[in-house]
């Protein structure tokens, strides 16, 4: 072993949520090799399905794993595949360990399935002679003829480094967690009792139309600052109408966590009073709560931060030139988890994840439409809207 080398093992998945088995595989590399350190690293997938709910955000699954590793000698946290927007794919991100890192030598820790699918991963030829794969399974699994066939051929194939890793079953899944702990009927011991804290205290694995308000301002790590301004938002809004804000302030957060270019709190604070000013008075006037809402957030609650006052006077219409913040609540306010009705809503959604420029132009174009079927009046900024936004694309 050079002397200069470091020897790093990562640990990788969607960890929704991180349980024993996951810590267990990073001290079975650790018993195994002499590594320096072991990279629990969350994968930057964003799931849709965190929009029912039934599954963590990405920065509730970070935080999870940053409290399962806390103070366990060699185990890091790593967010090199959560801060990228988008999908990340293994090949990639070793590549660019590889890149960054010249001085270390990269190990990955899969399970026996996985070494048994690689050949269907992106670019598994670069994933092999970017790692050496650490290959963790009980002992008739790994001596089995079907797993060392495959080891053969991937080694032939693609010159593969695979190295085995003794492991025992461990008896739980992500899956089986979600289930479980969703039914109440978890088996203890199995979660680290932070992170099984954690999945209380924020309501996670949890449907969202079940959550009360107060959860919902809970799943959002909500502050004395939101607390105080949905307080107040009660006194002025239908209880419809506020659970509307809280989706927004749900949605938003998830889009500010897919793109990262947004801080999560200035999203939630923009989703949640997005509609504050959607009082009796304007109830009726669809265009004028927006610049009410504006001048009330400053003058009733106390908003400083201009990008989420703008946030807020441009969340109905939208404007050409809009920052990320402004595109976000007005993406948000279409899509977010308690509307049913919206015009063509699945398909906005699952636009929202991959293109914001794409999604403003998409439901700028919507909201022309129907406003148009309805023989409303439609602001000329709507048109403007759809038509600047249709050129600028943000791929992820
Ligand atoms: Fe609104
Ligand atoms: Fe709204």
């Amino acid at each position: 072993m050079n002397k200069t080398e470091k020897h790093i093992a990562v640990v990788g998945g969607t960890f929704d949520p991180i349980h024993g088995g996951h810590l267990r595989l990073g001290q079975g590399a650790l018993g195994a090799l002499h590594l320096d350190e072991v990279w629990f690293m969350p994968s930057g997938s964003n799931n849709y399905r965190s929009l029912t709910g039934l599954r963590a955000e990405k920065y509730h699954r970070e935080a999870m794993v940053r409290l399962a590793i806390e103070g366990q000698d060699k185990f890091r946290f790593s967010d090199w595949e959560c801060a990228q927007p988008g999908s990340t794919y293994t090949s990639k991100t070793f590549a660019q360990l590889n890149a960054t890192f010249p001085e270390v030598v990269w190990y990955y820790v899969v399970g026996a399935d996985t070494l048994n699918s690689l050949k269907y991963w992106e670019e598994p030829e670069l994933i092999c002679n970017s790692v050496i794969l650490l290959v963790a399974g009980r002992q008739e699994q790994v001596s089995s003829d079907s797993l060392q066939q495959t080891a053969g051929a991937l080694r032939e194939r693609y010159g593969a480094d695979i190295r085995f890793i003794p492991w025992n079953d461990y008896p739980i899944s992500s899956t089986k967690v979600r289930r479980d702990h969703g039914t109440g009927s978890l088996e203890p011991g199995l979660v680290p009792p932070e992170v099984l804290d954690y999945m209380k205290r924020h309501h996670l694995y949890r449907p969202l139309q079940e959550l009360s308000d107060r959860e919902l301002l809970e799943r959002a790590g909500a502050g004395p600052l939101e607390y105080e301004c949905y307080e107040r938002l009660t006194t002025l809004l239908t209880p419809r109408r506020v659970k509307h804000c809280l989706g927004v302030m749900h949605m938003a957060m998830l889009l500010a966590d897919a793109y990262r270019n947004v801080p999560l709190e200035k999203a939630r604070l923009a989703g949640l009073l997005h509609d504050c000013g959607r009082t009796e008075n304007n109830a009726h006037n669809a265009l004028a709560h927006a610049p009410a809402g504006a001048r009330m957030a400053k003058q009733l609650f106390g908003v400083s931060d201009e990008e989420i006052l703008s946030a807020i006077r441009w969340h109905t219409t939208g404007r050409p030139g809009m920052t990320e913040l402004e595109k976000i609540v007005y993406v948000a306010d279409y899509i977010e988890p308690f509307r049913s009705h919206m015009v063509n809503l699945d398909k906005a959604r699952r636009i929202a994840y991959t293109d914001l420029n794409h999604a403003v132009s998409f439901m700028a174009e919507n909201t022309f439409r129907y406003l148009e079927s309805r023989e409303e009046d439609i602001d000329p900024v709507t048109l403007e809207v759809m038509e600047y936004y249709k050129v600028q694309k943000e791929f992820l």
